[in-house]
């Protein structure tokens, strides 16, 4: 007994050491753009007491065609729905245009031949250096093309690419015409993409033949086919525009199957166009782009982002929360199928005029050392990835990262889920060699743009700690009640107030956009995350207090994980819920049950869980299926997902009481079967 108390101790003192605060070197501090927290401080302030000199002083500094209304704030927003229709606007009556911004006015001013993209592919060897010209050039080849095949303002088009080049180009040509994209990460399955297609009626795919993904070669142009083939059969819907990157390294050509008629070879078409293309100034409050999401109900959302307050929002947070200074190389491991690839891929850094690394590839391929390699190569000095990375790849040893030169380093973020205390000490130690400020960035697709996070010259880091909000963010913690707390607390985070990174609707659906954001308590934005602050204002992110889960940094709702599990024919209930995973910080554990006189069997777990992979995509795959008799439900038939968590989780003397379940007879069933491995 003794011993145990002695080892409880031992192991809370350990935690207490992981969890100390960080001092920032003084070497960083001294050069860094906020030097302390006074300094952030005094900033913070002046963003909520007065964002119309804060944000206007900035927004000043990008070009506008038309300046807004200097003589009105810079937003008007409604964020309680008892006051009226909720909503949030910036710089209205402003006109600009984000590509232009991210790419003309650099080479206008002189940066044409700074290097925006240091593309690093699939296999070592295979690279390509863009610099703000080419960028800007083959952008307005495509926006030439775009225009031609009839995309005005305000159209939708898809885009379904792996992380070559043209993606940020085909984003940014969007941009500069007007048209609204939609992205869509290469990994979703047809089903995915079609819904997403017929979601916004998109009149143009933008897509690829083929990509390479470590060794495997993944056909996304056999995605389109069963995708487009779909819409057809769901809604008498094909896109008037289908174009394919012929992307030689992945496939060949005389490989790809082809609809004459319909498709169209994207090297072909846009060659001949003129790479000088006339920008539409647009309305601040146009839109910019839709980015699907996961909620907490099935169906996925289609966030909507503005032009004005986006840009300004993406290249602030960028430049501070980075501490980017000119001569910094810039790499952000995402895709810019997720809105982190959005925001410090495609906009943040090329509005801020940086040179970045873009990634292909995978970060094993072909070695363990292949992101450590691209490091020392490119002299990398602000990278940016997510923790179930960074634990994955401190599995594989210390040896691989430390056999590289990675001096260049001086900041070092992580985005998409918590980062346990052990991580980051591993993250901080052996690959920022105890030099280089972790800044630990909480934020949404959503957001826009990082909203908690430390900035890396100003305050001490706490392992695991999103810390302080960013200028202009006001979080809130709501208790039970939905009672605003002061001090140190626990609870829901909410937050007060219009930032101008914030979406500002779902596509097509605004009723939803209010009722899932704005009704639980009217005049604060729901994140749908739980917090905790202490007394020196920290605020440490607990997870998710919906049913959202987050696997390897994938949003992933738990509602259309078990509608993709009923898909199959012999499942006749399920219940997803998350569990605590090693490496990707939480895993899928489904719990099925088959319809009368099914066999369970190795080959049906193997076969439902295909039919989650057809449905939305391998992300979602559950880690785990246990076959369920049944299912704890309450009388009124709701089904009890606390008990299946701690039966997930194998906290057996944990499962509370269940005398009121209608069945309490499941709850030892499903025990039994968990230890048997059912
Ligand atoms: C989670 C990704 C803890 C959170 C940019 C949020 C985090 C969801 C962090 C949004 C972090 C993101 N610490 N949790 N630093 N960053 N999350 O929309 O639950 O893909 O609500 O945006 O990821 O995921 P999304």
């Amino acid at each position: 007994m003794a011993g145990s108390i002695g080892l409880q101790l031992c192991s809370a003192v350990e935690e207490r050491e992981e969890r100390a605060l960080v001092p920032v070197p003084r070497e960083f501090q001294s050069r860094a753009l906020i030097k302390s927290r006074e300094q952030y401080e005094e900033m913070y302030k002046q963003s909520i007491q007065d964002p119309s000199r804060f944000w206007g002083k900035i927004a000043s500094q990008f070009y506008w065609h038309r300046m807004w209304d200097t003589s009105k704030p810079v937003f008007r927003s409604n964020f309680d729905i008892r006051q009226g229709p909720i909503f949030n606007e910036w710089f209205k009556g402003g006109f600009t245009n984000i590509c232009y911004n991210a790419l003309d006015k650099h080479v206008n001013e002189g940066r044409g031949e700074q290097v925006a993209m240091l593309w690093e592919g699939n296999d070592v060897g295979h690279e390509m250096r863009l610099t703000y010209s080419d960028v800007l050039q083959k952008t307005c080849q495509l926006a030439n093309y775009l225009r031609k095949r009839g995309v005005k303002k305000g159209d939708r088009v898809c885009i379904y690419m792996p992380m070559v080049p043209e993606l940020p180009i085909a984003m940014l040509a969007c941009a500069r015409i007007g048209a609204i994209h939609s992205v869509i990460f290469g990994g979703f399955s047809a089903e995915s993409l079609a819904g997403r297609i017929l979601d916004c009626k998109s009149d143009v795919l933008l897509s690829c033949s083929a990509v390479q993904r470590g060794a495997k070669v993944l056909n996304l142009k056999v995605i389109v086919d069963e995708a487009l083939q779909l819409c057809l059969e769901k809604e008498s819907f094909q896109p008037g525009t289908v174009l394919i990157y012929d992307n030689k390294n992945a496939v060949p050509r005389s490989k790809v199957k082809w609809v004459a008629g319909r498709d169209l070879w994207w090297q072909d078409e846009v060659r001949s166009c003129s790479t000088v293309a006339p920008v539409e100034w647009m309305e601040a409050e146009d839109p910019l782009f839709l980015l699907y999401t996961s909620g907490s109900t099935g169906k996925p959302k289609g966030v909507l982002h503005t032009i004005g307050g986006y840009m300004v929002y993406a290249a602030t947070s960028f430049e501070y929360v980075f501490d980017y200074q000119p001569g910094d190389i810039f790499w952000c491991t995402a895709d810019c199928g997720w809105i982190t690839g959005h925001t410090y891929i495609c906009y943040g850094p090329l509005l801020n005029g940086a040179t970045q690394v873009v990634f292909e590839g995978v970060p094993t391929y072909p070695s363990p050392s292949r992101w450590w390699e691209i490091i020392e190569k490119y002299k990398v000095s602000i990278f940016y990835t997510a923790p179930t990375a960074i634990r994955s790849l401190e599995a594989l040893g210390d040896k691989h990262v430390t056999k590289h030169n990675l001096s260049s380093l001086r900041v070092l973020g992580t985005v998409g889920e918590a980062i346990n205390a052990k991580a980051w000490h591993w993250y901080h130690r052996v690959v920022g060699q105890g030099r280089c400020p972790i800044v630990d960035t909480w934020w949404q697709t959503e957001t826009g743009g990082i909203m908690i996070t430390p900035l890396p010259g100003a305050w001490s880091l706490k392992p695991g700690s999103a810390t302080l909000p960013f200028f202009g963010v006001q979080p809130v913690v709501l208790d039970q009640d939905g009672k605003e707390q002061d001090g140190p607390c626990s609870g829901y985070l909410c937050i007060k107030g219009a930032w101008p990174g914030m979406a500002r609707t779902l596509y097509g659906d605004h009723k939803r956009f209010a009722e899932t954001y704005f009704t639980t308590w009217p005049g604060l934005y729901v994140t749908g995350d739980g917090c905790q602050r202490e007394a020196n204002g920290y605020i440490t992110l607990t997870g998710r207090v919906d049913d959202v889960v987050n696997v390897s940094g994938h949003r992933i709702s738990i509602g259309e994980v078990e509608s993709a599990l009923t898909s199959h024919k012999l499942c006749a209930e399920t219940a997803a819920v998350a569990f605590d995973h090693d490496v990707k910080g939480q895993g899928i554990y489904a719990f099925v049950t088959l319809v009368e006189g099914a066999k369970p069997s190795e080959q049906l777990k193997n076969e439902i869980k295909a039919a989650v992979r057809k449905e939305i995509g391998s992300f979602a795959v559950p880690d785990v299926i246990q076959w369920a008799p049944g299912l704890p439900k309450t009388r009124s038939g709701k089904i009890m997902r606390r008990i299946l968590r701690k039966i997930a989780a194998n906290q057996f003397d944990e499962l509370g009481d269940v005398s009121s379940l209608a069945d309490p007879a499941v709850v030892e069933q499903l025990v039994e079967g968990k230890r048997g491995g059912a």
